[in-house]
């Protein structure tokens, strides 16, 4: 059997395949906590991976045989500056990918415009350089004990294995990496005050990086040769789950981030619109990737503040989309809850509802917040169809999959089919899982990975093609920098 745990932002999974890759059981772990101290913050204790990681280990443990478990491999929310000490102590909370904080050091990073050409992205303040630049300038003595600066699932890796290694999927978010060379840049490493010692190995997604320490195999039930493998950040991660590697092949997630991914052949160099330009998991493969930063987290916000429910969005969205009337009469809603990448990267812009009447009432608001959402997903789509990717198939994935009406509008904005696939909310653990199993039977991903099967396709809209267009112009006017 092959373990994949996958570290999401809200929520641990772990997941065990057998030897024909089929699923045999999965748990997880809910309610990470996650802290705001203020506006455009985010961080989390490192030490609450561990308290999920017991959990999930737990309650694998009643399921399945641990000791049976022959590899394992990770998926993880990315960017995330976790900073231990020499004594492999957490200096700080964790400042997570979502956290907007640092976008005056991203303007200090790329003072000398040729790290963009290195980095193959322009910098923001979601990756780790400008977060850990911020450490040095408003928290200098944290900054000063820095033996190594972790993304968030190498701190698993690390607490595993005790050995410090990122896969390049994960690593390219640091914007410590060239991303064409596949290796850490020294220049880069210097434009935020690092060095290549305070690095992890970097290694492809595949690779071995080590095998499950004495301790831990006691506490959890591992074998003694059970083996760990470098694994990827979230998106590409997912990716393998669903078998993404060839030229266009793509995916779109609704989770805590909206993301658009497209797998590419070569790296593209692209800092229009904030688009992402990452290293694959896998030898030689690169991809294009979207950004936003609040989907799903719009919705847990409305349900909290709201005192709403899914089953009674879902209700509502159901019953505006049925007419066309009260569609034309919502208000407009921008998703921007923590600011944006993807396409406007302006980390102060905030959320917000618009054109709201006497006769708004919950069920409009609803429709708002979804159509909004979707809306950014669009504006996310447009900016990576512009540098000429052509995307096949697009696969829903995430939480938000599992949101048939939701799909069903997104395919009308989107003016495109869109499939699902089994287990299309666990594809990141199952990439992670995926990955232990191509590492430890050293298979070539090319004759393993098998594009997934189309469960069902969610067929676009044309009736309601022409309001949509017409709301999507109107909707757009509302963002002014
Ligand atoms: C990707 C990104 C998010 C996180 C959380 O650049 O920031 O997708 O990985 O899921």
């Amino acid at each position: 059997m092959y373990l994949g745990i996958d570290l999401g932002t809200s929520s641990m999974k772990c997941l065990v395949i057998g030897e024909e890759q089929e699923i045999i059981h999965s748990v997880s772990s809910d309610d990470i906590p996650l802290s705001n101290p203020k506006s455009g913050w985010s961080e989390q204790d490192p030490s609450s991976w561990i308290v999920a990681l017991d959990q999930c280990m737990l309650r694998l443990k009643e399921k399945i045989n641990i000791n049976d478990i022959n590899s394992v491999s990770f998926s993880g929310h990315m960017h995330g500056a976790t900073c231990i000490n020499k004594d492999y102590e957490i200096i700080r909370p964790c400042i997570l990918w979502n956290d907007t904080r640092s976008h005056q050091e991203c303007s200090e990073i790329m003072t000398d415009k040729s790290v963009m050409d290195i980095a193959g992205n322009i910098a923001m303040p979601g990756f780790t350089a400008p977060k850990v630049l911020w450490i040095k300038r408003n928290e200098n003595k944290n900054f000063n004990k820095i033996y190594k600066a972790l993304l968030p699932k190498d701190y698993l890796r690390f607490y595993l294995t005790g050995e410090f290694f990122s896969d390049l999927s994960d690593a390219s978010g640091t914007y410590w990496l060239d991303v064409e060379k596949r290796d850490w840049s020294t220049r880069l490493l210097e434009a935020s005050s690092m060095n290549i010692s305070q690095m992890p190995n970097v290694c492809e997604g595949t690779d071995q990086t080590g095998i499950i320490k004495k301790d831990i195999a006691e506490k959890y039930g591992f074998n003694m040769k059970c083996k760990v493998y470098g694994g990827a950040g979230d998106n590409a991660a997912a990716a393998v789950g669903l078998g993404l590697y060839e030229e266009g092949d793509a995916s779109i997630s609704l989770g805590t981030s909206g993301v658009i991914f497209g797998s590419t052949k070569k790296f593209l160099k692209n800092y229009d619109d904030a688009i992402h330009s990452f290293c694959h998991c896998l030898p030689n493969t690169w991809h294009l990737m979207s950004v936003m930063l609040s989907c799903t987290s719009n919705i847990n916000w409305f349900i909290n503040t709201f005192n709403s429910s899914i089953d009674e969005i879902t209700k509502f969205l159901k019953e505006s989309i049925s007419s066309d009337i009260s569609m034309s009469n919502s208000p407009y809603y921008l998703p921007y809850l923590t600011g944006e990448r993807t396409p406007l990267n302006d980390p102060h812009i905030r959320a917000s509802f618009h054109n709201m009447g006497i006769e708004t009432d919950k069920n409009t608001l609803v429709y708002s917040l979804i159509e909004g959402i979707s809306f950014g997903l669009f504006d996310n789509y447009q900016a990576l169809s512009k540098t000429g990717i052509k995307l096949n198939n697009l696969f829903v994935i995430g939480g938000g999959s599992k949101n048939k009406e939701w799909i069903k509008l997104l395919a009308s904005i989107l003016d495109r089919d869109l499939a699902i696939t089994e287990a299309s909310d666990a594809m990141a653990a199952y990439g992670a899982a995926r990955l232990a199993y191509l590492g430890f039977n050293n298979l070539k991903h090319q004759d393993v990975l098998k594009p997934p099967l189309v469960k069902e396709i969610i067929k676009k809209n044309n009736n309601t093609k022409s309001i949509l267009k017409d709301r999507f112009d109107s909707w757009k006017k509302y963002y002014v920098k």
